[in-house]
Order: structure tokens, then C-alpha cells, then sequence
């Protein structure tokens, strides 16, 4: 009774079968987001208040949506984020997702908390494929330090510091369902004895240090000539402090709403950033990603239209990696280039650089 591959034709479709088949603290550690869920909801919410302004009479016989993320060019803006636990999904964990994204020319960003280890992700990668490195910091810099000065050596071709966790979330989805260990063997770079009765989460998250702050951020860039993109970005405060300390980039993320419940999601804070950044002429000195409730092309194509340089997409290819393995991850993504390719073609923009403000009404994103 389980629906044949062919039967899912959006992602949506993957999430309503993971939910089926999953285990269920496997499902609990997923889809979970904290307290409320207010914010885990808004995410898609916010995308649904904006609509599109399309043009007619474009000659959109040839389109083309590749572009470049941190210098790497890719088919499509989007890359598949960093989710920690892999193999709560499936058997081979993080793999299968870098294996997909091989074929689909797709950047990973592997997570620190993967079950796989680092070396056997890259690995598992070919050998021009692009991989960059979500960063939990460690209160012991010395082991941050092998981490990010291993990832480089092994290719790494940027470094995403987490920004938005100094303390894990409560997601109580997750805490009652109670965390049992399987499956996964997390490499944490301490001894630390964890305690699980906090959910999966909470318990592999101890060694994360919360005095993290601005004042790091010229040690990282001594350590590292990996770009730096700060992930957990909310305010364009924050973006203009990012330019300043010279990050190449930021995510507007709320880590899809399992840290701080009623933070706002990454697209409106997206449309609140870059007319500042165009106002002080600054929207060229950092590329700015979002992440959270991405489910469709038209979501991709409104972050674009808003100034975005690409999409980071989480849950999704962990619901197709749980139900159907390595072809399920490659039948979204192939799902999301369709999407992609008629959705151009429909709002009449030919290439990503034809996207901009003025295809979409962003009038009921903020006021509702
Ligand atoms: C995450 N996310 C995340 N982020 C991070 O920086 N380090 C991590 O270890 C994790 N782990 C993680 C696990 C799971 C199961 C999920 C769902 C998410 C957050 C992730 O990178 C991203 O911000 C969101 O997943 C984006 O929202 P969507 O696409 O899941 O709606």
C-alpha cells in the first residue's frame, strides 16, 4: 500500500508518505520544530502571501535557471542544507543525499552532526562534486579548529557557522517520543556522556558553546580561505554586521523552526534586507541565501525575484531519502528542475539574472 515513486509528483508528496513508513522517533526527530510550531508553519505561510507580477510576450522558448552559488556553478539555485542524523532515515545516512546531488549537480552542506563521519561523506562524493560544511562551534576551539582546517584540506569549498543554536530548541514532538540512540552514531569530537530523556536533539547538542559571538568571527577567517557564511541570520541588523566583519554570505534562516518559536520567516526577513543592502549599494558585496518551507520552483523562483542567490532545502530530501532511498532524493530534485523550467517559462523570465522585485507583490507578506 505504499505509493510507488511515480506516484509522488511534488515533494509535498514525499513528507505524506515518510510520515507512513518512518519510525516514528525517527518522524518525531524530523519534522519537529519548537514549542508552537508557530514559526515551523510560517516558513511555508510566508511564501503563500506573496504572488507573482509575470510578464507576457517573452520569447521563453529556451530557458536557463543555472547559476552560481559562492562561486560554484550549479543547474539550479538551490542546495540541500545541512540536517543532522541521517541515518534516523535510512541505513547508509548523509551518503545517499550526496550521491543524489552528484547526479543532479547539486551542492551539500554537510552537517557536523551527520551520522556518517566527514571523511566518509566526501568519500562518497565525485570528484568535481562541491560541498561546503554546516559548523556547530565547539567550546573546546582546538577541535573546531582540525574540523575546519580538515574540511578544507578535503576540498571544502565553504564554511556555514550555525549562528541561530546557542542553545538547542525544545522540540517536544521529539523529547516525548524520547531518544534511543539507534541509528545514530554521531561523531561529536568529545567524550561528553549524553542524556537522552531531552529528545535526539538535545542530546548530541552539549558540546555547542553559547559565548560565540561577533568577536570569533576574525579567528574563523585566520583558521580558514573558505568563504564564510553565517546560517541563522534574522535581522538586516545582522546582515550589514556581516558585511562589515567581510562574510561572504549569510542564510536568513529561523533552522526551520526548531530554535526560537515566532522568529520570522527567512523570505520576509529576505524582503525586509535587500532594499537596505540596495539603499547603502551593498548588495554586491555578499551573497544572501534563505532557507525554510521551500517546497516548490515558485518558491525558489519569489526568493530569487527577491534578490536571494539560492535556496537551501532541508526536510524535503530527508522525506524522500527515508521513504525511497537515493532515487527518491533524485526524483525530487528532478521534480523541483520541471517545476523550475515551466515556472520560468510562465512568469517569463529567461534566466535567473531576468528575475527581480518587480515579478512579484510582496504587499501581503508584511501587512496580514
Ligand atoms: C536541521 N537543521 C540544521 N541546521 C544546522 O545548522 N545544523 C544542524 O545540525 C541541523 N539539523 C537539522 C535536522 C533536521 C532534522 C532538520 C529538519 C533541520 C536546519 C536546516 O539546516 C534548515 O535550516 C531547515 O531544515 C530548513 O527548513 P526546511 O527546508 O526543513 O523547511
Amino acid at each position: 500500500e505504499m505509493p510507488l515513486l511515480e506516484q509522488c509528483y511534488n515533494l509535498l508528496d514525499f513528507e505524506g508518505v515518510a510520515k507512513r513508513v518512518m519510525k516514528k522517533t525517527a518522524w518525531g526527530y524530523y519534522s519537529s520544530a519548537a514549542d508552537d510550531e508557530i514559526t515551523l508553519r510560517e516558513n511555508q505561510n510566508a511564501f503563500q502571501r506573496i504572488w507573482f507580477r509575470p510578464k507576457v510576450l517573452v520569447n521563453v522558448e529556451k530557458v536557463d535557471f543555472s547559476t552560481t552559488m559562492l562561486g560554484t556553478k550549479v543547474d539550479i539555485p538551490f542546495y540541500v542544507t545541512a540536517t543532522a542524523l541521517g541515518k534516523l532515515g535510512h541505513v547508509e545516512g548523509e551518503v545517499v543525499l550526496t550521491r543524489a546531488s552528484a547526479k543532479h549537480n547539486v551542492i551539500q552542506m554537510i552537517p557536523t552532526l551527520a551520522s556518517c563521519s566527514f571523511d566518509e561523506i566526501m568519500d562518497a562524493a565525485d570528484t568535481d562534486q562541491v560541498q561546503w560544511l554546516q559548523l556547530y562551534v565547539n567550546k573546546d576551539r582546538a577541535i573546531t579548529k582540525k574540523i575546519v582546517e580538515h574540511a578544507e584540506k578535503r576540498g571544502c569549498k565553504g564554511l556555514f557557522i550555525t549562528v541561530d543554536a546557542p542553545q538547542l530548541g525544545r522540540r517536544e514532538k521529539d523529547m516525548r517520543l524520547k531518544f534511543t540512540d539507534e541509528g545514530s552514531n554521531v561523531q561529536r569530537g568529545s567524550g561528553e556522556k549524553t542524556d537522552n530523556s531531552q529528545g535526539a536533539a538535545r542530546a548530541i547538542s552539549s558540546f555547542i558553546d553559547p559565548a560565540l559571538s561577533w568577536e570569533d568571527i576574525p579567528w574563523f577567517k585566520s583558521i580558514t580561505s573558505m568563504p564564510i557564511v553565517l546560517k541563522g541570520v534574522q535581522r538586516v541588523e545582522d546582515v550589514l554586521r556581516a558585511v562589515e566583519v567581510g562574510c561572504a554570505g549569510v542564510v536568513l534562516s529561523n533552522h526551520g523552526g526548531r530554535q526560537l518559536d515566532f522568529a520570522r520567516s527567512g523570505i520576509e526577513v529576505l524582503a525586509e534586507t535587500m532594499p537596505v543592502l540596495k539603499k547603502m549599494g551593498l548588495e554586491k558585496k555578499i551573497e544572501v541565501f534563505v532557507d525554510g518551507g521551500v517546497r516548490r520552483a515558485t518558491d525558489i523562483i519569489k526568493a530569487l525575484c527577491l534578490g536571494a542567490k539560492g535556496v537551501g532545502i532541508g526536510r524535503p530530501f530527508l522525506y524522500a531519502m527515508s521513504a525511497y532511498g537515493q532515487e527518491g532524493v533524485e526524483r525530487a530534485m528532478q521534480l523541483l528542475k520541471e517545476e523550475m523550467e515551466m515556472n520560468m517559462r510562465l512568469i517569463g523570465a529567461r534566466g535567473v539574472e531576468e528575475l527581480n522585485e518587480g515579478m512579484v507583490d510582496v504587499r501581503g507578506l508584511f501587512n496580514h
